[in-house]
């Protein structure tokens, strides 16, 4: 029979895919490979460093039957030590900043583990911050286990012993150049390190987050400000011990835009799902990769699947909140499901039949100062507040006269699929643009629905 024993078994060995589509899009000669990190159990690079942690306790007898596990995660390690605890009967606490993806947090849950959310705004050493949080709680809880991934040893030792060889393996010692993120370090330390003893030519390229701390600390040995941005398990505050960046041959930064435009690229011109972290890093291959020749063997990290983001960057809402979506995806479907901050909202309407003073009660309730008039989903007029009042003025009687006797001409109708441009155009002349799905008014936009899209 062929099986595994458990799910543990299937960690590692991940396999190298060549990128094709993007590498002509961007004009590159060399050959360029994800290591897909994502076909792990727990689909991600971490994996590897859970059960490599936690045997290293078993062995030296840190961890005993019936333990729990706890750890400061941006969600993956928790994962891939919540499959181990899972396997071998621990019991797990992960504690992660309220920056962590809801689709990790539940995944945490669901694999059986406790989650504490701390404030991502909270400072390093505060009782607040995450990091002090699992420490205290590790104090707290008897015959428990605190692997601290940030210092551990075993964690870069993992990548020395799995992920270099297979890479060195995979490419039959052709590969030039490796490309990964800083996150806990251990990933580019521990690879690049066992790479780096093979052949010392092979170039390592850091890719990380503008606003985190790794370019500056290695080219200048300082420590500057750190400042936010929304990749999320990549980049830090302060230097870590598993993060060796005299290793690192170059650090190059990305903005959060490219990181989730180019993992999203990787998903839709290439196939493969990939987490935010993944488009920094593929980011950095790019650049790195423009500059050479087909001779060169590029190597770089898939850390995870991007079914931890679909509410996140995979989602057009989110990145159309962040400002981060190109004006050109920002069509008037996106509008009106992302109008009312996402709440559930109804397309307001009168038919041309109701009476004026029912349509006047109805926009009063629904805080409304003009509506369409629809007959069986077609729009046949509209009206405004404003003019119904001005010829009440003139005629009360209007009140009880029929919607179809004084509305006015449509708002004009645009398709679902219409892009921001051409709706702010239709609003210079008219205060609302109706949207049309199959032949069916389906929303409604007004100026204020537009005075957050880029120009
Ligand atoms: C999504 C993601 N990408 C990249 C990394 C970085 O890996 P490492 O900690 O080995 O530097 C992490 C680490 O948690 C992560 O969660």
């Amino acid at each position: 029979m062929k099986f595994y024993e458990n799910v543990l078994g299937l960690i590692g060995n991940t396999p190298l895919v060549k990128i094709n589509n993007l590498t002509k899009q961007y004009g590159i000669k060399a050959q360029v490979y994800a290591k897909l990190e994502n076909l792990n159990p727990g689909f991600s690079v971490k994996d590897r460093i859970g059960i490599s942690m936690i045997n290293d306790a078993e062995e030296k007898g840190i961890l005993k039957p019936g333990g729990t596990l706890i750890e400061a995660t941006s969600g993956n390690t928790g994962i891939g030590m919540a499959l181990v605890a899972a396997v071998r009967g621990y019991k797990c606490v992960f504690v992660m900043t309220d920056k962590v993806s809801v689709e990790k947090r539940r995944y945490l849950k669901a694999v059986g583990a406790d989650v504490v959310i701390r404030p991502a705004a909270a400072k390093y050493g505060t009782p607040d911050h995450y990091v002090e949080t699992a420490k205290r709680i590790a104090r707290e809880t008897p015959n428990s286990f605190y692997p601290d991934q940030y210092n551990h040893p075993a964690n870069p030792l993992a990548h020395y012993r799995t992920t270099g060889p297979e890479i060195w393996n995979d490419t039959e010692g052709k590969i030039t150049h490796f490309v990964a993120s800083i996150g806990t370090g251990g990933t580019i330390t521990g690879t690049s390190r066992y790479l780096k003893e093979k052949n010392p030519n092979i170039k390592v390229i850091g890719a990380d987050p503008y606003g985190s701390i790794f370019k500056q600390y290695k080219e200048t040995g300082q420590v500057p400000e750190a400042t936010p941005y929304l990749v999320e398990g990549i980049g830090q505050n302060i230097p870590v011990g598993n993060a060796d960046v005299k290793i690192i041959d170059e650090i190059i930064n990305i903005t959060d835009r490219e990181s989730f435009e180019l993992s999203r690229q990787l998903s839709k011109k290439e196939g493969i799902f990939c987490g935010g972290s993944t488009g920094t890093i593929f980011g950095g291959a790019l650049k790195v990769a423009k500059d050479l020749d087909e001779n060169a063997v590029v190597v770089f990290i898939v850390c995870d699947t991007g079914e931890h983001y679909l509410t996140k960057h995979h989602s057009d809402e989110w990145m159309k909140e962040k400002l981060l979506l190109e004006p050109q995806k920002i069509t008037a479907g996106l509008i009106v499901e992302t109008k009312n901050s996402g709440s559930p909202h109804e397309l307001i309407f009168v038919s041309p039949d109701e009476n004026v003073e029912a349509a006047l009660t109805m926009m009063n309730e629904k805080g409304v100062t003009q509506i369409p008039v629809l007959k069986e989903n077609v729009s046949v007029g509209s009206l405004r507040e404003s003019l119904i009042l001005t010829k009440l003025i003139e005629n009360r009687d209007l009140l009880s006269a029929k919607v179809s006797e004084i509305m006015e001409k449509g708002f004009p109708v645009v398709d679902v699929d219409a892009p921001a441009n051409e709706i702010k155009s239709k609003l210079r002349k008219s205060p609302a643009v109706l949207i049309e799905d199959f032949k069916r008014i389906t929303g409604i936009i007004t100026r204020s629905d537009v005075l957050d899209l880029p120009n």
